[in-house]
C-alpha cells in the first residue's frame, strides 16, 4: 500500500509563508503610486483595470481554499464572477474587454478582500504540514505566486498603457556603460537539450524553496542545431529608427503577408510609444518623453512580432529560432552543457540583469550588465526585453500537462518570446522559459535580436 504521510516539513512552510508574503507585497508596491481613478479604468480590450489584478490574484488563491480548505465558505459570488480571468473549470466571467465597465467591486472592496485571502492562506500555509493533500497544495501555492508574479509584470504593461509617464514609481539608474558591444557571437551546432532540467529543482537556496520550472517547459529533450550565429546585443532604438528612416513600414518586402495589413490597418508607422514631434521621433517611457538619441543605445520595445521579423529581413539576417536562443543564452562552453542563466546556476540578482527588482522601470543601455553576458558577449539575454522568436507556442515532445487550463490550451497561434523584461520579477525568469504572445500584441515589453546562418 502507498504511504498517505505528507512529506511536508515545517521548514518547507515556512519558506512558502516567507515567499508567499514577499510576492504578494511586491503586488502591491507596483500599484502604491496610483491614484484611486487609475484602479478602474481600461484603455484597451487587451489590457486590464489595476484593480482587476489587484483582485484576480486574490481570486486565484480562493480557488485553492475553497478545494482543499474545510468548510470554506466563499467569500461573494459576485467577486467569483468578475475576478475570474478565463478559467472555464471555474464558472462563468465577465468579458476581459469588459472589466472597466464597472466600478464594483470597488477598490477598497477589491483590497479588504485581498487581506481576507491572505489572513486565510497565513493560517492555512501553517497547517499544510498536517494536511492530507500537502504536497499537492504546496505546488498549487507556488503556482499561485509564479501566477502572481505573471500578473505583476502584465500590472506594469497595463499601468503604463494607462499612465505611461504619469505613473510616478521611485525610479533607480541604470548602471553606466563601459564596454562597446559589437557584432554577432557564433555558436557550433549539434544536439542541444532544450528544455528544463529536473535536476535544477533543488537548486534556488536563496529562497529555499524549489527552483519552479512550468510544465510547457518540460521536459528535457534532445534537438539538432545548425551552426549559427546570434547578435551580441538586443537590436537598439537607433538601429530600428534606420529601419523606419529607410521607409520599412512603407516597404512591403519587408513584411509577412499578414504584418503588412496590419501596417495598414493600424497605420503603423514605429513602435507603440514612439511619437514624432516637430518632424523628430521620440519614445514616451515611464520616465518622460525622449529624444531617440538619448535612448539610441537601448534595446527597442513594443514591437510586435510583424516588426521584428520585418527589420529582420531588412537587416539582411532574421529572427532565431527557440533552441537557438536557448542555447546562446544558457551554453558554458567550460562545461560543455548548458546552465540556467546565461552566467551560470547563481540566482538573478541586481548586478546580473535589468529584472522588476531593479526598478528602472525601462530599459539600460546595452552593455549595462556584464555580469550577466554570455561566454562570448551575449548582453542582456535575460531582463530588459522580452525577445521574439520564429518559433510556435507549441508543446514540446512528451509535454505533460501539469496544471488544468494553465498552459496547453494556449498551444495555439502564438509566438514564443525568451529572456524577460525589466517587469520580470528575479525570482521568475530563467533561460528556459516559455513566454508567447500573438504575432500583433506589442503592449509588453518586447524587443529582439537577430541570427543568421553560418
Ligand atoms: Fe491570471
Amino acid at each position: 500500500m502507498v504511504s498517505t504521510t505528507p512529506k511536508l516539513t515545517r521548514t518547507d512552510t515556512d519558506a512558502l509563508s516567507e515567499l508567499y508574503r514577499l510576492v504578494r507585497a511586491r503586488t502591491m508596491k507596483i500599484v502604491a503610486p496610483l491614484e484611486i481613478e487609475d484602479y478602474v479604468i481600461q484603455t484597451a480590450e487587451f489590457m486590464s483595470p489595476p484593480r482587476w489584478h489587484v483582485g484576480h490574484t486574490s481570486w486565484f488563491f480562493e480557488t485553492l481554499l475553497q478545494t482543499f480548505l474545510p468548510g470554506y465558505q466563499t467569500y461573494s459570488q459576485d467577486f467569483l464572477f468578475y475576478f475570474n480571468s478565463y478559467y472555464e473549470g471555474f464558472g462563468p466571467r465577465i468579458e476581459r474587454a469588459k472589466r472597466g465597465t464597472k466600478s464594483r467591486p470597488t477598490v477598497k472592496a477589491t483590497l479588504e478582500y485581498r487581506r481576507r485571502i491572505d489572513d486565510l492562506m497565513m493560517e492555512f500555509l501553517q497547517k499544510l504540514p498536517g494536511h492530507p493533500q500537502g504536497d499537492k497544495v504546496r505546488t498549487l501555492v507556488r503556482l499561485g505566486l509564479e501566477h502572481e508574479m505573471q500578473h505583476q509584470e502584465l500590472l506594469v504593461y497595463d499601468i503604463k498603457h494607462l499612465l505611461c509617464d504619469l505613473y510616478k514609481p521611485e525610479i533607480r539608474p541604470a548602471p553606466e556603460v563601459s564596454q562597446v558591444t559589437e557584432g554577432m557571437a557564433e555558436f557550433e551546432g549539434g544536439l542541444f537539450q532544450l528544455g528544463y532540467r529536473d535536476e535544477w529543482k533543488s537548486l534556488d537556496s536563496r529562497h529555499r524553496t524549489e527552483l519552479f520550472g512550468f510544465d510547457n517547459e518540460k521536459p528535457e529533450h534532445q534537438v539538432f542545431l545548425q551552426d549559427f550565429a546570434m547578435d551580441r546585443a538586443p537590436v537598439t532604438n537607433g538601429d530600428y529608427l534606420q529601419f523606419i528612416k529607410s521607409g520599412g513600414y512603407r516597404d512591403f518586402r519587408w513584411w509577412f503577408s499578414e504584418g503588412w495589413q496590419t501596417v495598414a490597418k493600424e497605420q503603423w508607422q514605429g513602435p507603440l510609444y514612439w511619437e514624432v514631434h516637430d518632424g523628430q521621433w521620440m519614445i514616451r517611457d515611464v520616465d518622460g518623453l525622449h529624444p531617440i538619441d538619448s535612448k539610441a543605445n537601448q534595446p527597442a520595445s513594443h514591437v510586435s512580432f510583424y516588426e521584428a521579423s520585418a527589420y529582420a529581413k531588412w537587416s539582411g539576417k532574421r529572427l532565431p529560432t527557440e533552441p537557438e536562443w536557448e542555447k546562446a543564452a544558457s551554453f558554458d562552453p567550460k562545461t560543455g552543457d548548458k546552465g540556467i542563466f546565461p552566467w551560470g546556476n547563481e540566482p538573478a540578482d541586481l548586478s546580473k540583469a535589468n529584472l522588476l527588482e531593479n526598478e528602472i522601470w525601462g530599459c539600460s543601455p546595452v552593455g549595462a550588465f556584464p555580469a550577466g553576458q554570455t561566454f562570448n558577449g551575449c548582453q542582456q539575454m535575460i531582463g530588459d526585453v522580452w525577445e521574439w522568436t520564429s518559433s510556435d507556442y507549441v508543446p514540446y515532445p512528451g509535454f505533460k500537462s501539469e496544471f488544468e487550463e494553465y498552459n496547453d490550451k494556449w498551444f495555439v497561434n502564438q509566438k514564443v518570446l525568451r529572456g524577460g523584461s525589466y517587469a520580470t520579477p528575479q525570482l521568475h525568469i530563467r533561460s528556459t522559459y516559455r513566454n508567447f504572445f500573438h504575432a500583433h500584441e506589442r503592449w509588453m515589453i518586447s524587443g529582439f535580436r537577430c541570427a543568421k546562418d553560418l
